[in-house]
């Protein structure tokens, strides 16, 4: 092993004490407003952190979390069915002014485990303290900006439209019950990006954290109890198989929000009996490609695509996982892109500086591996130094070149630091990559003739969700819509889309006459009805 990587797993007195942890073992899970305890099996949390003893490597169990079965996770589908009451609960007849009270409480209570949850991202998943601090703020600014696009929407329907004799007052309303799931990427931000606004329309929830970043959830739920009345938001671990299948085989499930495959969103959609009443948001696979054109800015271009392929190890969705490089500038770009590639610092998440971490899944340094021998058996190489070097749970970033269509890292998503790079000749072959692929999230295109790009961005508007020009992919600002076609999504998220997608518009309407003019006012007037009134939130 080179010395790049035999110093990169630190001994115990070299973790600074505040990045420290002990050992927790959780127990309790949240169900109709009450932390039960959990006297079962448990699973065990494994850090993607070793620790150097001697001339070993132990990697670091930092805790457990409860193997809920079936039974409790139907109890708790049981808790949001009654807390919903079929549209008649307290929490889905709230006014729009009181829900927002609760999630600003809850958002109080949240912001004061900002250290804890921060070290636990960075201890669970690997991701680094000023990722795990940027994930943590964005999702407190995606509550606040939630809140005041929910202000805005009500503004706007707290009114009475009038149009060719009618007149009515048309709002947005809950679905019923929501599943929320998110993935070990992004276990707090995507999580919280579907929980949050199925919450605030009033929708009663079941959510079951990701595979990894499990623990970091823990300092919340005393929040979550503390801020919603009971049953309105359960949370439950354990094995999906287990737990969230038999919740789906109810038919209770109104809304299925999962960031994760598509093959298993394909499998739990599967499982509910009455598909027309299940209305699904999914953020799925993608194999997002740059497409780098013969007059490309390279000191740009370069930066963009090193960010683009690797922040976070290359483990967000939105990765740029395979960089398609014009002929007349790939010996130029791959130089300059191994050079930057080179400059990224190693080590262990809390360090200062650092870029490139471990992976926290099992195994996966066993798939990249076999990635990267499948395109070196198909006439690739590994173009930079120490590329695919591996040391326990950490992967050094390969660099591949030439790429082939035949190489199985051509077409699947490698979710980690391995980064293929495809010359290409004609404007059609990075076309058709985009056309032909299962996928359809985003593409970057980086050059400087506007109306070669021009040209790009109009083969590519019926093929993903978003053309990105001169920079790399990304979900976002969090305001701009969030989608995918084919394999890559279902709906759209941003801050206003996803209140939408967790409601439904119903409307009151009458025929204007006078008599019903006066009924209409009456009721607005003495504040009779929760629906049907005109009052403005500030
Ligand atoms: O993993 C997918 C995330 O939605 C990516 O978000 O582009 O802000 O890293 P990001």
């Amino acid at each position: 092993m080179s010395n790049i990587l035999s110093g990169v797993f630190p001994e115990a007195s070299a973790i600074p004490e505040q990045f420290r942890v002990s050992y927790q073992e959780q127990r309790e899970y949240l169900i109709n407003g009450e932390l039960r305890q959990w006297p079962g099996a448990l699973n065990a949390v494994q850090s993607p952190v070793f620790v150097k003893e001697g001339d070993h490597y132990k990697q670091q169990t930092i805790g457990a979390t409860p193997l809920l079965t079936a039974h409790e996770a139907l109890q708790a589908l049981d808790a949001a069915v009654n807390a919903y009451n079929l549209g008649h609960g307290l929490w889905p007849t709230l006014s729009v002014a009181e829900r927002i009270a609760h999630i600003e409480k809850f958002l109080e209570l949240m912001r004061k485990q900002r250290d804890e949850v921060v070290k636990l991202l960075m201890w669970e998943i690997g991701k680094t303290l000023k990722d795990s601090e940027k994930e943590f703020d964005r999702t407190c600014d995606y509550i606040v900006d939630t809140v005041k696009s929910l202000k805005e929407l009500d503004r706007n329907s707290a009114k009475l439209v009038e149009e060719q004799g009618f007149m009515a007052q048309i709002r947005r309303v809950p679905l019923g019950v929501a599943l929320c799931m998110g993935p070990f990427n992004y276990p707090l931000n995507e999580t919280f990006s579907t929980l949050i606004p199925a919450l605030i329309m009033g929708n009663t929830v079941v959510f079951k954290p990701a595979k990894y970043g499990v623990l970091l959830i823990r300092p919340l739920l005393k929040a979550f109890q503390e801020s919603f009345p009971p049953g309105v938001i359960n949370v439950i671990y354990g094995k999906g198989r287990d737990t969230v299948g038999a919740l789906m085989e109810t038919g209770k499930i109104d809304v299925f929000a999962f960031i994760g495959t598509n093959k298993g969103a394909n499998d739990l959609k599967r499982l509910h009996p009455k598909p027309h009443r299940l209305k699904s948001i999914l953020g799925l696979d993608a194999k997002n490609p740059a497409i780098v054109l013969q007059d490309a800015d390279l000191d740009q271009t370069v930066s963009e695509c090193v960010a683009g392929s690797l922040s976070f190890n290359g483990q967000r969705c939105t990765a740029l996982k395979i960089l398609f490089v014009h002929k007349s500038l790939v010996n130029d770009f791959v130089k300059r892109f191994t050079t930057e590639v080179a400059k990224l610092k190693t080590g262990m998440p809390w360090d200062a500086g650092v870029s490139l971490t471990p992976l926290p899944e099992p195994g996966k340094t066993d798939y990249l591996r076999g990635l990267v021998e499948d395109a070196r058996r198909k006439g690739a190489n590994v173009i930079n130094d120490h590329g695919g070097e591996i040391n326990q749970s950490f992967f050094y970033p390969a660099v591949l070149y030439p790429v082939t269509a035949d190489m199985n890292v051509y077409r699947e998503e490698q979710f980690g630091p391995v980064i293929p790079i495809v010359p290409f000749e004609k404007d059609e072959e990075a076309i058709q990559y985009v056309v032909n692929s299962n996928f359809g999230q985003q593409v970057s295109i980086f050059g400087s003739d506007s109306r070669r790009i021009a040209m790009y961005i109009d083969m590519f508007t019926n093929q993903v969700g978003r053309i990105n020009v001169n920079t790399q992919c990304q979900r976002g600002p969090d305001t701009f819509p969030f989608n995918g076609r084919k394999d890559s999504a279902e709906g759209t998220l941003s801050v206003a889309d996803a209140l939408r997608v967790f409601s439904i518009r119903t409307l009151v309407a009458t025929k204007s006459t006078e008599g019903n003019k006066q009924i209409i006012s009456t009721i607005i007037r003495n504040r009779e009805s929760v629906f049907l009134s005109t009052d403005y939130i500030m």
